[in-house]
């Protein structure tokens, strides 16, 4: 169910397309609901159909609009005419309740096994605006009555309806077609189905949740930011569990995927997303922002580095505050240093570019040196062009290489020189004026007033 407005989020956007982890609240739901083997996944979308249908091309989940929105019931009401005449089970999802967990989907849909009515309840201290389960002195479930509907002595029940559900096809087709809205919302309510189940004798099972982060759903800014920290937990305690050192849980965000080896070492306040694999004692200072990487065993990635789709050879070291951006790759025991810009560019082993540089669309050789603040001018206004460092050049401090350019194996390159033309093998070019001095020069003295 995904068409609720989401009124307090106070945004523009539908609710369930709200990110969490990096993916859409909605993106969670599906994913958990994947792994069920779910013969077919219906959304229904309402608020904001179109772009949270435009979402979901390439899910393979079909669509259903409820327009307008009357209620849970009614929700699932559009949707009648999809499900198969038969003891398949329907499981019931929420768009905004991101982190149940696949097991806890299966268990209730195992529990309602095509037969039964399967409810998710928790026990909450405070059960204000939920649905409460009320229960026959035998224990057995009788009915879920909501909060605005509910007697002061119903609203004490601290058992509450979690919103999803397990549910017979052909029961739920007969039970949602005659729910009414005789209630304080005046809404049609999914909820009244446990009534009609009892009614008709047929098995109300009621599991019982431990993790309340499985169901707590997203209703505002501050919810959102409150389940983006209990998910990131969730993700640093299952890399901690397989050993990976994290300085502190709490300052720790994985927007993907990220895969370690053994002995790997991250800092505080770094942020990963995309796709990002680390080897074997890989250690990544505080504050580096790492995007679709890959960081060979032993690197070294010093605090307040930027990495985008980029790969860092084994042992390399890389930072402060380095910037590589998509298509870098650095080789074998690289050096990259402060305020360091690479864009697509390759730099073979052991070469060094550490202070104040930028390299783009270059091929660095192997142990190259790369002087301070030396640029490749790569862009003439119009097109790219490539530079070609060959191994062990010593590129001197303050140079501008005019691509397209070659630096022959072993040149020299003076500093503070521009290198239009190519530079020979193994010689010292100096392209800059030369230096003079006048020894009969005097300094300015200033004028005397009046
Ligand atoms: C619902 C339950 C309540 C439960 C609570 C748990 C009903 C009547 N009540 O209440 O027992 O404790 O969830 O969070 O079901 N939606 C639609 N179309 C609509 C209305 C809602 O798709 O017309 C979707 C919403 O987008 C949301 C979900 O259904 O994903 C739940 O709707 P919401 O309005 O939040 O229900 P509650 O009043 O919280
Ligand atoms: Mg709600």
């Amino acid at each position: 169910m995904a068409a609720g407005k989401g009124t307090r989020m106070k945004s523009q956007h539908p609710k369930v397309l709200h990110r969490l982890g990096g993916r859409p609240l909605l993106q969670h739901v599906l994913d958990a609901a994947a792994g069920l083997g779910a013969a077919r996944t219906i959304v229904i979308t309402g608020h904001g159909a179109d772009a949270v249908e435009a979402s979901l091309s390439g899910s393979g989940a079909a669509c259903v609009r409820q327009m307008p929105q009357l209620g849970t019931g009614h929700a699932i009401q559009q949707v009648l005419p999809l499900l198969p005449d038969d003891d398949s089970t329907v499981l019931i999802l929420n768009g905004d309740v991101p982190l149940i967990r696949e097991g806890t989907a299966r268990a209730l849909a195992a529990a309602c096994g095509g037969h039964e009515l399967a409810l998710l309840t928790i026990e909450l201290d405070d059960p204000a605006g939920y649905g409460r389960i009320v229960r026959l002195a035998d224990g057995s479930v009788r009915g879920i009555v909501e909060h605005k509907d509910a007697t002061p002595l119903q609203r004490e029940i601290a058992e509450v309806y979690t919103g999803i559900m397990a549910a017979p096809a052909k029961a739920l087709k007969r039970w949602v077609s005659a729910l009414k809205n005789d209630n304080a919302q005046r809404e049609y309510y999914l909820t009244d189905i446990v009534a009609m189940a009892v009614a008709e004798r047929v098995p109300v099972v009621a599991e019982t949740v431990a993790d309340e982060t499985e169901v707590l759903g997203v209703n505002s800014p501050l919810q959102l930011a409150d389940l983006e920290r209990r998910f990131q937990r969730r993700q640093a305690d299952s890399l901690m569990e397989a050993g990976v050192r994290l300085a502190d849980p709490a300052r720790f965000d994985l927007r993907g995927t990220l895969r370690c080896g053994q002995d790997v070492d991250i800092d505080v306040g770094c942020v990963f997303e995309g796709d990002v694999t680390l080897g074997d004692n890989v250690r990544i200072g505080a504050h580096c922002v790492i995007r679709d990487a890959r960081i060979a065993a032993g690197a070294v990635i010093h605090p307040f580095t930027h990495i985008e789709g980029a790969s860092v050879g084994p042992g390399a070291l890389v930072g402060p505050y380095a910037r590589l951006r998509p298509g870098a790759e650095l080789g074998p025991e690289v050096h990259v240093g402060n305020f360091v810009e690479i864009k697509n560019s390759t730099l073979g082993a052991g070469a060094k570019a550490n202070h104040l540089a930028y390299l783009g669309d270059a091929t660095v050789g192997a142990r190259v040196n790369y002087g301070a603040g030396s640029i490749t001018a790569n862009y003439d206004g119009a097109n790219k062009h490539r530079t070609v460092i060959e191994d062990d050049v010593h590129v001197g401090s303050n140079c501008v290489l005019v691509a397209p350019v070659t630096l022959g194996a072993g040149a020299t390159i003076g500093g503070g020189s521009t290198i239009a033309r190519p530079a020979p093998a193994g010689q010292l070019t100096v392209a800059r004026a030369k230096q003079v001095s006048l020894p009969t020069w005097t300094r300015p003295v200033k004028a005397k007033k009046g």
